[in-house]
């Protein structure tokens, strides 16, 4: 089945073609960094007028690089939420433009499911059931994965998303934007226990993440220790607040893994191409015999071939949406 995958939830505008849901034909991605990155976090107003003016352009490109016709093609797969509202829209409508035009059926995929199912893409894909970690700019959701469709959210984020924590500690250190790389190169030359920042909710029960405490408190040491301190000191300053971002993640993952007994372990999101996490977290699977599985780069950062993934699967299953389809926002997994 050839299906033609369409994302635009926030400041990417991507699409792929996918044969049987496993074989990426092409993708083709066209980001929106240059145009966000003067106001330090994405403007959803400019992310949907550049998704407008780049939605034809990227299609025609993954269609050109695939070697294929439009009439080839047998489903459509598209992103229907969560997300900005305005971007969702434009991915939304070409998607449902193609689907009556082609007479061929297509599906609103929950962005999340895409995240959890970008690893069925490489070759090495992990067993039933599996903890599936979604970490990016947008979202902090823990689930367990006991088959495609079958999916149970064990934690989320109360407040901010793992990624805004890097942008936003990135920001006030001065670092741009996105702030995570950022973070990540100069935490590398630092140390991680120079300097304590809280992890929220450590002892609790729950499996909720909450971020935004720890924002806030390298806004206080900044200001306690003044800008030629922190300067002095900035890659140790990195590494330990990217310390606390990464220990509150593997504290939350360590808690679900004894709780379920599921040895199994996928990370996704842009920030799964964090270094520290990456390399912290084989430690924590070395030492408790779990399996690791990273999607490569590409397919951890918003993709539309992650979508068309997740979108043949419902395809394949005869589950398809009628043009009224609208997009959600808010939309829950
Ligand atoms: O998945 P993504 O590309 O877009 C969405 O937000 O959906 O994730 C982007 C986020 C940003 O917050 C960025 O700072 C973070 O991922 N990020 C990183 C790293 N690379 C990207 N965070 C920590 N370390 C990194 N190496
Ligand atoms: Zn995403």
């Amino acid at each position: 089945m050839l299906v033609l995958g369409i994302e635009s939830s926030c400041d990417d505008c991507a699409a792929a073609v996918l044969a049987d849901g496993r074989r990426i034909l092409a993708h083709a991605i066209h980001s929106q960094f240059h145009i966000h990155q003067a106001y330090g976090g994405v403007v959803p107003e400019l992310a949907s007028r550049d998704h407008l003016e780049k939605i034809v352009p990227v299609l025609e490109t993954v269609m050109a690089q695939a070697g294929l016709a439009w009439e080839q093609l047998e489903g459509i797969a598209v992103t229907r939420g969560p997300g900005l509202i305005g971007s969702l829209l434009v991915g939304l409508s070409a998607a449902k433009a193609l689907a009556f035009s082609l007479d061929i059926p297509f599906y609103g995929v929950n962005h999340l499911e895409g995240h959890l199912l970008a690893i069925f893409l490489e070759d090495l894909a992990p067993a039933f059931p599996f903890l599936g970690l979604i970490i990016s700019g947008g979202h902090t959701s823990l689930y367990q994965v006991n088959g495609f469709s079958e999916y149970r959210r064990l934690g989320q984020t109360r407040d901010d998303a793992a990624g805004e924590a890097f942008d936003k500690g990135a920001k006030l250190l001065g670092l741009g934007y996105p702030g995570g790389t950022a973070i990540d190169r100069m935490g590398s030359r630092g140390n991680p226990a120079a300097f304590h920042f809280p992890r929220a909710m450590a002892s609790a029960k729950t499996l909720d993440f909450s971020f935004s405490g720890l924002k806030t408190a390298l806004r206080h040491f900044l200001e306690q220790r003044g800008e030629p301190f922190v300067q002095e000191h900035l890659q140790d300053v990195a590494a330990s607040y990217q310390e606390a971002v990464v220990d509150s993640l593997l504290q939350k993952l360590s808690q679900a893994i004894s709780l379920t007994r599921i040895p199994r372990v996928v990370l996704s999101g842009g920030v799964a191409a964090n270094s520290r996490l990456r390399a912290r977290m084989q430690e924590l699977a070395d030492r408790e015999a779990l399996e690791v599985f990273f999607p490569s780069p590409f397919l951890c950062t918003d993709n539309a071939a992650m979508i068309a993934a997740a979108g043949t699967r419902h395809l394949q299953c005869g589950e398809t949406s009628p043009l009224s389809l609208n997009a959600d926002p808010n939309l829950q997994l």
